[in-house]
């Protein structure tokens, strides 16, 4: 007889924003022409269309499909080369040696931070920040490295929670446990907080003290506008002895809907002697066929030197929206963080409100849809994400209705 994967029935209600969407869905049957004024802030998804540099890319690699001399089927599982070598170059122009070997193309970053959790032992010992990305406690929900959730505490009694609170300033301290794998993402989704180089470095020493490896989520490094803030974990000496890092093109160059990333798995990583590298290459290439030519050519448009200023100009943009949406609710009286590192804005929910009370009430009286900070981990409870990847109008008009509440 079949039996399903039970790790699964173990999964909490549906995907967060799975959630806020069918939220959304109900509103807007049930109350049709407010639903018309509905300003959509929650999942951090990009509205700006793609680049000059990008389509034109795009549009050429169509015409190489459509003619048999340059016609290409399967892509090389770990990505062409032109555009690990583009992905090499840019590292170096940071200051890090990343060989294009250690670097893996992929359909984005949610994928590869979803799946990496497959090459480490099940019983792994895996830390968390909370508030984070949810993609992580579940994936290993998933793989039943979770234990059990404990409804007191409401959190997974396997998992290593490091809080991230207004108090200890969205910077998680060093675990008393010592866990075997550490989640660690700067510019942090949710709380738009970002590690300095010092906080960065305790981590790398830790890890290389403990043989603990680092999954280091550097999605929204291109919103990074503060000096001293590492854009890539590698730029801390050790790194490439402890850690993996997740790059997107989702959130920097707009691709959300082309579906374009990459991890690095450097050669130096090894856990007992044995390479990480060799083994996320023969996941990849079990499971995996490649990212598309036509998604590849983008993604190398993005590092050309107009796709690069291009590039800016939609950060800049959303950095706009962010300082917007930020001092709007600093004036209204918000207790008001992240914005300035990053697309997300994260508040204290007034009157100690549920974060699911103030979702409930934003979308109900303001018609704004933001993201409650509880789905994304216990210690989110009391506060509320908003993105600043919408519309400037829409930006401009959420503050609006916030400030007249
Ligand atoms: C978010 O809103 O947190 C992100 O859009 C999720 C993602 O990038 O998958």
């Amino acid at each position: 007889m079949a039996k399903v994967n039970e790790n699964y029935l173990k999964l909490r209600g549906s995907y967060l924003f799975s959630t806020i969407a069918k939220k959304v869905s109900e509103y807007q049957n049930s109350h049709p022409e407010e639903a018309k004024e509905i300003i959509r802030l929650g999942i951090g998804d990009v509205t700006k269309p793609l680049t000059p540099a990008v389509l034109k890319a795009l549009h050429s690699a169509v015409d190489e499909m459509g003619n048999s001399e340059t016609f290409r089927g399967y892509a090389p599982d770990l990505g062409y080369d032109f555009l690990r070598k583009a992905i090499a170059d840019e590292y170096k122009e940071r200051g890090c040696d990343i060989d294009p070997g250690e670097i893996f193309v992929s359909d984005g970053a949610k994928s590869d931070t979803g799946n990496i959790q497959e090459i480490f032992s099940e019983d792994s010992i895996v830390a968390i920040c909370d508030p984070v990305y949810p993609v992580y406690a579940d994936s290993n929900v998933m793989a039943g490295r979770s234990g059990s959730f404990d409804e007191k505490n409401d959190r997974w009694d396997r998992i290593v929670y490091m809080p991230c609170t207004r108090e200890n300033g969205f910077s998680p301290e060093l675990p008393e446990k010592v866990p075997d794998i550490i989640y660690l993402c700067s510019p942090n989704n949710p709380t738009g907080t970002a590690l300095n180089k010092a906080e960065l470095k305790k981590w790398v020493d830790f890890a290389l003290e403990h043989n603990s490896v680092i999954l280091f989520d550097a999605a929204y490094e291109a919103y990074i506008t503060e000096d001293g803030i590492p854009r890539s974990i590698y730029e801390i000496e050790g790194a490439k002895k402890c850690a993996v890092e997740f790059r997107s093109f989702s959130k920097n160059a707009g691709f959300t809907g082309v579906r374009l990333g990459f991890t690095v798995v450097p050669q130096d990583l090894e856990i007992s002697g044995v390479k990480l590298n060799p083994l996320w290459a023969r996941r990849h290439g079990t499971k995996y066929n490649g990212a598309p030519y036509i998604q590849q050519r983008a993604g190398e448009a993005v590092f050309s030197p107009e796709g690069k200023k291009e590039t800016k100009a939609l950060v800049d943009f959303y950095l706009g929206n962010a300082r917007i949406i930020y001092d709007g609710l600093k004036a209204a009286g918000y207790e008001v963080y992240g914005g300035v590192n990053s697309p997300y804005i994260w508040l204290r929910t007034p009157n100690d409100m549920t974060s699911w009370d103030f979702f409930e009430k934003l979308l109900n009286e303001y018609r704004i849809v933001g993201t409650p900070g509880s789905g994304f981990g216990p210690s989110g409870e009391h506060y509320f994400r908003l993105t600043a990847f919408g519309t400037r109008e829409n930006a401009e008009k959420a503050v609006e209705r916030l400030k007249k509440g």
